[in-house]
């Protein structure tokens, strides 16, 4: 995977260097959802919780506000994104990696108990394997949280099609139902099934 982790590496380094300045005040029109699965996070006893592509760290932000004690880090594949988060989020442990085989069961000292995905799988190159491995370096009785596009199943097909041209732009593919399935989460879809909470436990 080297070759291309590298040159998934450099598309996103590419991509956030200048839009970073701009994401959270124009992501929040269309990455819906993402107060909804924060709010069901903070809906259970927990202490480590590691975000998988924290991007600018607008979700550990609002989760260390509502958890002030708790142990926050995060694993980022974009050294544009990363530099961004380091500086806003100076309380949180955070290190290069990619979604699919970066080793964070030791980030914050013990395995995390929650493990967030937010608008990342639908950009990691291989979610089957991103979502096997979040499960496996989960502690005991933890859980993994994904919120994402949907399949956009409710949309009419014209806008439907629309969108996942649009988003094919920027290397990002809703989330098929067929990578979730097998972990049996707990779903809930958005209006249009535009997007998916899922909340998937560790591997048995
Ligand atoms: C659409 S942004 C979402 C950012 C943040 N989670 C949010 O909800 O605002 C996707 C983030 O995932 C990161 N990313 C993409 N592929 C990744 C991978 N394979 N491993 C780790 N991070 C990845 C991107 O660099 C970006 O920061």
């Amino acid at each position: 995977m080297a070759g291309t982790a590298q040159a998934h590496r450099d598309f996103l380094n590419r991509y956030y260097r200048l839009t970073r300045h701009v994401y959270d005040a124009t992501r929040k029109f269309y990455l819906l959802g993402r107060d909804a699965a924060l709010r069901d996070i903070l809906d259970g006893n927990w202490q480590r919780l590691v975000e998988i592509g924290p991007g600018t760290g607008r979700n550990l932000q609002r989760l260390r506000e509502a958890r002030p004690l708790a142990h926050f880090g995060g694993v980022e594949a974009s050294d544009a994104m990363l530099g961004h988060a380091r500086k806003r989020l100076p309380w949180a442990t955070l290190v290069h990696g990619f979604a699919e085989d970066a080793d964070y069961t030791t980030l914050l000292g013990a395995r995390p108990d929650v493990v967030l995905f937010s608008y990342c799988l639908s950009m990691v190159q291989d979610p089957r394997r991103a979502l096997d491995h979040a499960r496996r370096s989960l502690a005991p009785g933890g859980r993994v949280v994904v919120v994402d596009f949907g399949d956009l199943a409710g949309l009419p097909s014209i806008p439907r099609a629309m969108l996942r041209r649009w988003l094919a732009l920027f290397h990002v593919a809703p989330l098929d139902p067929a990578v979730l399935a097998p972990h049996q989460p707990t779903l809930t879809h958005g209006p249009g099934r535009y997007y998916v909470i899922a909340t998937l436990p560790p591997l048995p």
